[in-house]
């Protein structure tokens, strides 16, 4: 398999990006670690060429989700995403963005064997991507794999709290932290996987008062989801903030009702299609 670059090239002559977007200085990571306790780091979810444009000139960075396995897909969970899925969403969001920082899950089974087999899989997500960097679930025991990686190139994003790949472990999606000695393991491998090197540490689903304090005692910055506005930042997977979807997790703000806005319109189009008033003149080519 080739390991050129593949998101280099924007061809605006064979693709719907209309106008290009003028080619703008991405964030970094430096400047991203050193917004802790600064303005508020805004990041979305991203999993498509076009969302990617329509999110990057407002977010600082775009997070290619292992949740594309629910969103796109439509997996039961994100166990079963693949290295592949990664590689090809993550360079899509990398085309269609100029200005944020984006960052691509490792999947569940890419990276908890080893160190080694973390970088192996992370080098090939940055590579085939372009992304500037990966992200994994996971406290103290992925401390010395985040440290593996930084240390040979590759800035890593921590999450700790609720974390999905873990489900069959978890036996669910509920808050964590409910009891004093879950709470102190939250915190805990927080302070891991900052002291291990990660650049920003993704908190969800936890109490507030355990995001507040994991807040106070890391250096890097945290983005919340589920967790509190006092977090460095913000995540939220776009569609659930767009109402793509029925059923969303109680720390979800729908900004729009973007299924009710599709079915409206795919509902116009059947009836227009089927009465034969569509398309027009405008829409014909007429000899
Ligand atoms: O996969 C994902 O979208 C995530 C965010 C919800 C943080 O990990």
């Amino acid at each position: 398999m080739s390991t050129l670059p593949k998101t280099l090239t924007f061809d605006t002559s064979t693709s719907r990006a209309n106008p290009t977007p003028q080619p703008m200085k991405r964030l970094t990571v430096p400047r991203i670690r050193q917004r802790k306790g600064g303005e508020p780091i805004v990041m979305l979810t991203a999993y498509t060429v076009r969302m990617a444009q329509l999110l990057d000139p407002h977010c600082d960075m775009l997070l290619v989700g292992d949740s594309l396995g629910q969103v796109i897909y439509g997996l039961p969970h994100t166990v079963g995403v693949t290295m592949e899925m990664m590689a090809l969403h993550g360079a899509a969001v990398v085309r269609g963005s100029y200005h944020a920082a984006v960052i691509v899950d490792m999947p569940f089974g890419s990276y908890e064997a080893s160190p080694e087999q973390a970088f192996t899989n992370a080098a090939r997500l940055l590579k085939e991507t372009g992304a500037a960097a990966v992200k994994l679930e996971g406290g103290r025991a992925l401390a010395p794999t985040i440290e593996f990686l930084t240390q040979r190139g590759i800035p890593v994003m921590g999450h700790v709290g609720l974390t999905p790949q873990a489900v069959n472990i978890l036996g669910g999606y509920g808050v964590r932290g409910k009891s004093d000695e879950e709470a102190k393991a939250i915190v805990e491998d927080s302070i891991a996987v900052a002291q291990a090197g990660a650049f920003s540490l993704v908190i969800e689903g936890v109490l507030e008062s355990i995001a507040i304090e994991v807040t106070n005692k890391v250096a890097c910055p945290t983005i919340g989801i589920g967790a509190s506005a006092q977090c460095d930042g913000q995540v939220l997977v776009t569609e659930d903030m767009l109402g793509m979807f029925e059923r969303v997790p109680k720390f979800v703000k729908r900004y729009q009702d973007m299924a009710g806005v599709v079915e409206g319109a795919v509902k116009e189009y059947a009836e227009q299609v089927r009465s034969r008033s569509f398309p027009t003149e405008d829409q014909i080519y007429a000899g």
